[in-house]
This record gives structure tokens, C-alpha cells and sequence, in this order.
């Protein structure tokens, strides 16, 4: 997730929760550049976690240097590449890159084609169901299927509906049941009911959590069984206000001066919408220094009942 899964973030999930798979912002290819990636694109795209696999998302229209960018990163020791088909904002698919490459179908199977020659580890796709038209991804699943990419992640909304409404996950079942290729399915999944529901519903191989996952990571061990599935509300601003003292002091190492620090910090918690932990949030994003926005954390770890 662009502006969030930076490397920081990915060492806190890495050393608590531990997903099985851990996936970059988004790489964005710079069109025309005899160095299509950028020096601080290599540092996040090469600082994996310890034992989970690191998955190196890049973005960019087919004839905008991705197979060189690609190229590039492998030549760097990256393993697996995902191609983002589905970026719904107008500076990407403008350029036919994101959701863009929904209009021009006809570059997405050479494109994948060339990549699988480089990638050496998984070359998977991550997409949205269509521009304007959800039946649109039934016209590039056997592109994906021709150029045998490993995985297919579908966030079942179109490009047009940005992150209104819900994920269809009807249209995930149809996609999973139609593909030959193992299909995770993505969009809206913010509780271990909603996992269930969604893997049971549409027959995906696996989930990938955005931001359900953001404002509460211990998602991934309440969907394993292995977290109290909903903690009450101290116990769970306990649980919060650690994870957010974790990010601080890993922000704290990769990025520079208070107000960098706090506005990365303050857009994760823009992503918590516990109601129970709203006027909490509040005090939070209210915070102007790092001295004192680690008082109020320090002091709701310990908050008695
Ligand atoms: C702030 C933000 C940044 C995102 N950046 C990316 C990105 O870089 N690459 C990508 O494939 N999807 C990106 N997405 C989309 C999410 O990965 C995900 O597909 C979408 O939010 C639906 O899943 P969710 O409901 O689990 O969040 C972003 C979403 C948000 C809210």
C-alpha cells in the first residue's frame, strides 16, 4: 500500500504478526529513465524480513521501461515482482499504467510474457475487476493464463469505483472458478467472520488483508486462531498503542524530523476506525511532537480496565 507498507512498517508486521507474504508499495517505473528505478525504491524493494518473502510490486504502462525496471530488481537480488493492474488514481491510468492497462488489454500478455523470462521467483498480478465494467477482467484472464503467472490478487471493484461500495465477491467466485491459476482474493476484509466469509464464499487460495490489516494487525493471528477474535476496547487500545510505539521508534530510524515521522504515523492511524478508539484516534492525530505523542502511547499500554 502506497504511502504505508514502507520497509518500518513491514519490519513491525515481520517481527509481531508475521504474514506469510509481505508485499512493497508500489514501485513506480520512471518513464524514459535510463535508471527506471529509483535509488530509494532499491532500498525498500531489497529490505525484506527475515524469512517471510518479500513481494516487489512494480507500476507502469508497457512501454514505459517495466521490463527494464524489472530487470533492474532482480539484478538487485529480488525474487518476486507484482505487476499492479488495478491503481485507480488518474496519474497512473492516464498513462495506461494501474487500472490503466484495462485499456490496452493487447499489452498485458507480451508484457507478462517478457517478465516471466526474468523473474526468478513469482511473477503474479494484482487487479482490480475492470475500468467501468466488472466482466472487463474476463478479457485479460487468459493473458495471464498464456504468460503463466504464478498468482492472480483480485480486488474485486472497478477502477471507476475507486474504494466506494464493497468488493463483489460473487465476481471473485466466478474468477476463481474460471482461472486456471490460484487466485487470493482481496477487498474489505476487516474480521475473522469476514475471512471466513470470503474464503468460504469464494474458494480463493489464500486472502490478502490492506487495510483491515493497518488498523488492526493482530487480523492475521484472530484469523488463525491464534489472537482473541474481538478484544474489548482497552484491550484492545493496549494492543494498538504498543504496535503504534513499535512503528514510531521503527519511523523513527528510516525517516527524518518530527513532522515527517508523525505524518507517516498519523496515516496509519487514519486507517483505524474502531469507533470505540475514535476520540483516541482524535488525541493521537492532535499530537505536534514525537516526545509527546509517545507519553499518550506509553501511558494507554498500561491503562487499567
Ligand atoms: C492508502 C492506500 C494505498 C494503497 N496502495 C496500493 C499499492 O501501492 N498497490 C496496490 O496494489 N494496492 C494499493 N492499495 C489497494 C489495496 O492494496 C487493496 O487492494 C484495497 O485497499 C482493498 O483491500 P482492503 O479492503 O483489504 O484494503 C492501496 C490502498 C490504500 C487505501
Amino acid at each position: 500500500m502506497q504511502g504505508v507498507t514502507n520497509r518500518g512498517l513491514r519490519e513491525v508486521f515481520g517481527s509481531t504478526v508475521r504474514p506469510d507474504v509481505l508485499f512493497t508499495e508500489f514501485v513506480r517505473v520512471r518513464p524514459g529513465s535510463a535508471t527506471p528505478v529509483s535509488n530509494a525504491d532499491f532500498t525498500e524493494a531489497t529490505t525484506a524480513v527475515a524469512g517471510i518473502p518479500l513481494v516487489v510490486q512494480v507500476i507502469g504502462s508497457a512501454d514505459e521501461g517495466v521490463v527494464q525496471a524489472t530487470r533492474d530488481l532482480v539484478s538487485r537480488g529480488v525474487e518476486h515482482i507484482n505487476v499492479n493492474m488495478g491503481c485507480p488514481w488518474g496519474r497512473m491510468t492516464s498513462v495506461l499504467a494501474g487500472g490503466g492497462m484495462f485499456r490496452a488489454p493487447e499489452t498485458v500478455e507480451p508484457l507478462l510474457r517478457e517478465l516471466r523470462q526474468i523473474v526468478p521467483g513469482s511473477l503474479s498480478v494484482k487487479t482490480r475487476s475492470g475500468i467501468d465494467d466488472e466482466r472487463q477482467i474476463f478479457d485479460v484472464m487468459s493473458a495471464f493464463e498464456a504468460a503463466s503467472i504464478d498468482f492472480l490478487v483480485v480486488h474485486s471493484r472497478t477502477v471507476q469505483q475507486k474504494y466506494t461500495g464493497t468488493a463483489n465477491h460473487d465476481l471473485t467466485r466466478e474468477i476463481v472458478k474460471r482461472s486456471a491459476i490460484p487466485v487470493i482474493a482481496n477487498g474489505d476484509v476487516t474480521t475473522v467472520a469476514q475471512a471466513k466469509q470470503v474464503m468460504e464464499q469464494t474458494g480463493a487460495t489464500g486472502l490478502m488483508l490492506g487495510r483491515g490489516a493497518i488498523a488492526d494487525p493482530w487480523l492475521f493471528d484472530r484469523i488463525r486462531g491464534l489472537a482473541p477474535d474481538k478484544p474489548d476496547g482497552i484491550a484492545r487500545r493496549r494492543e494498538l498503542a504498543r504496535h503504534l510505539s513499535l512503528l514510531l521508534a521503527s519511523y523513527e530510524t528510516i525517516f527524518y524530523g518530527d513532522a515527517q515521522i508523525l505524518a507517516k504515523l498519523k496515516s496509519v492511524v487514519a486507517l483505524i476506525k474502531d469507533p470505540d478508539q475514535r476520540r483516541w484516534c482524535k488525541a493521537l492525530k492532535k499530537q505536534q511532537h514525537i516526545v509527546s505523542l509517545r507519553r499518550l502511547l506509553e501511558a494507554s499500554m498500561t491503562e487499567d480496565p
